[in-house]
């Protein structure tokens, strides 16, 4: 017989993340029956709250992305009789021990129990928690898989001694660490454009692109995580790890297959390919407040929980440069802001001109403007779209620059699933394709942590820019250097 159980731990239960995408993303993924037919999900927390309680809060959140209310609505009420809520402090064995107690209670008449613990807690316990788990709550008889998310410390140094200690209860094996933009539909579909489209794998090189911007921005500023975020600021937060993860799955080479260590692998020489980083290929920002008709949006020193005087950057631009034959000399361009005018996150592939071009006196426009750019609008609004040099139709022979537009919500009738979802998933099913390796984080924190500690040390301003803005000016000096204009927006 082959009857096998998964219990789901939830540890920091009554977290922001756990409430908004945790439990969300379980349901979803219930909903849709892709999680095994005996599941439970526990929630471990510090706080005293009885199954009835846990239940309600959670009941609260879960949205119904998959199928029409009414049919959701059954499955709401059976999806919560698996929800089990359990006390117990992160550092103690003994309370482990009483979680691993009550999962093998609904384990008892199976073969083979499997157990993922989801740490949505600080990182300053990540260890204690992963040490008691390991000791008193693995699985005695399936896998125990165990999920982590950033920050993956602050730099080379405090990465590698989380490692250390993290090694200490788990392997790399057991380890899932998530970077929840590898989870984005359009980032997955990054290598199915580039691998399964001959129009595109010949042309991804220094030869037909000239530069490659990957673009994050919000509009909204760190209201109310003000205190986290001080401690990391916009690179640490965003670039050093989304952004930077894109570069990876956009410049690699083709790997060996699709399995998770050859992709990987070659994510991880992209990663080391990289040439170091100065502070003239860095500008850093932070937005300040705007008041005006209407408007009062607070800076990011209006923050309570910010410290007073803080240099800590809200907003940066980076440019990285490829030491390898298929990306020399091209700039791979990245900004991420918070407080700016619009929230969007996008891939913009900006190619070289067409050589001799025999429309150049028709364009109209400067021939810059006339090149071809693929973008990846990651969100939102998914979309994936070709920038075209066109006739405009009539007798004339006049040009405009067009779109060949896949707007997913047009193309595809349905709801994309939450990164969330699919990774979970994966975890469930072991497939770490979507997971970074310790190497890739290894790679990326030694990119970074050279020129964080020159911006820290140097105490480098940040430029300011106004809430709702396109952030400093200087992000546009640090491209025009290298003959580069941000694409549309910001
Ligand atoms: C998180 C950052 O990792 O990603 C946040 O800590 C940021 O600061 C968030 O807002 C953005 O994620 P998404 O999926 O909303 O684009």
């Amino acid at each position: 017989w082959t009857k096998e159980t998964l219990s789901i731990v939830v540890v920091g239960a009554s977290g922001d993340l756990a409430r908004k995408k945790i439990y969300p993303a379980l349901f979803a993924l219930y909903v849709e029956d892709m999680l095994p037919e005996n599941f439970t999900i526990y929630g471990y927390a510090r706080s005293k709250m009885s199954d009835e309680e846990f239940r309600d809060y959670i009941g609260g959140s879960l949205t119904c992305r998959v199928t029409d209310e009414e049919s959701c609505g059954d499955k709401y009420d059976t999806f919560l009789e698996r929800c089990y809520y359990q006390p117990g402090q992160y550092s103690d064995q003994s309370d482990f021990k009483a979680l691993s107690d009550r999962m093998t209670e609904t384990e008892k008449d199976m073969k083979k129990a499997n157990r993922i613990f989801y740490l949505s807690i600080p990182p300053s316990i990540f260890t204690a928690v992963a040490g008691c788990a390991s000791k008193a709550a693995s699985s005695p008889t399936g896998w125990t898989r165990v999920i982590v998310e950033k920050p993956f410390g602050k730099d080379s140094e405090s990465f590698a001694q989380l490692e250390r200690e993290l090694s200490n209860f788990l392997s790399e094996e057991q380890m899932y660490r998530i970077d929840h933009y590898l989870g984005k539909e359009l980032i997955e579909n990054l290598t199915v454009l580039r691998f399964a489209n001959l129009v595109f794998e010949p042309l991804w090189s220094r030869n037909f692109i000239r530069n490659v911007q990957i673009i994050f921005s919000e509009d909204f500023g760190t209201e109310g995580r003000g205190g986290y975020f001080d401690q990391y600021g916009i690179i640490r937060d965003v670039i050093q790890n989304h952004l930077l993860q894109i570069v990876s799955l956009f410049a690699m080479e083709a790997p060996v297959s699709l399995d998770a260590e050859h992709i990987r692998n070659e994510k991880v020489k992209v990663l080391q390919s990289m040439k170091q980083l100065s502070l003239d290929d860095v500008v850093v920002g932070q937005y300040r407040a705007r008041q005006g008709k209407g408007v009062n949006h607070p800076g990011y020193l209006d923050d309570d929980t910010v410290p007073a005087g803080s240099l800590c950057p809200t907003f940066a631009a980076v440019a990285l440069f490829i030491n390898n034959a298929r990306w020399d000399g091209v700039p791979f361009l990245l900004k991420a802001g918070k407080a700016l005018e619009s929230r969007r996150t996008e891939i913009r592939v900006q190619f070289r001109h067409v050589p001799g071009n025999l429309f150049r006196d028709r364009l109209g426009l400067d021939l810059d403007r006339a090149t071809n750019e693929l973008v990846m609008r990651i969100q939102p609004d998914e979309a994936i779209y070709l920038k075209i040099n066109n006739k405009i139709p009539g007798l004339g022979m006049k040009l405009d620059v067009t779109k060949l537009d896949l707007t997913y919500k047009q193309r595809y009738n349905q709801h994309l699933p939450d990164a969330y979802e699919r990774l979970i998933l994966d975890v469930v099913n072991g497939d770490k394709r979507l997971f970074i390796r310790n190497d890739e984080l290894d790679a990326a924190w030694a990119l970074f942590t050279p020129i964080l500690k020159e911006i820290e040390d140097k105490k480098v301003q940040p430029e300011l820019y106004p809430y709702g803005s396109r952030g400093p000016v200087g992000s546009h000096y640090l491209a025009s250097k290298y003959g580069v204009r941000w694409g549309d927006i910001m």
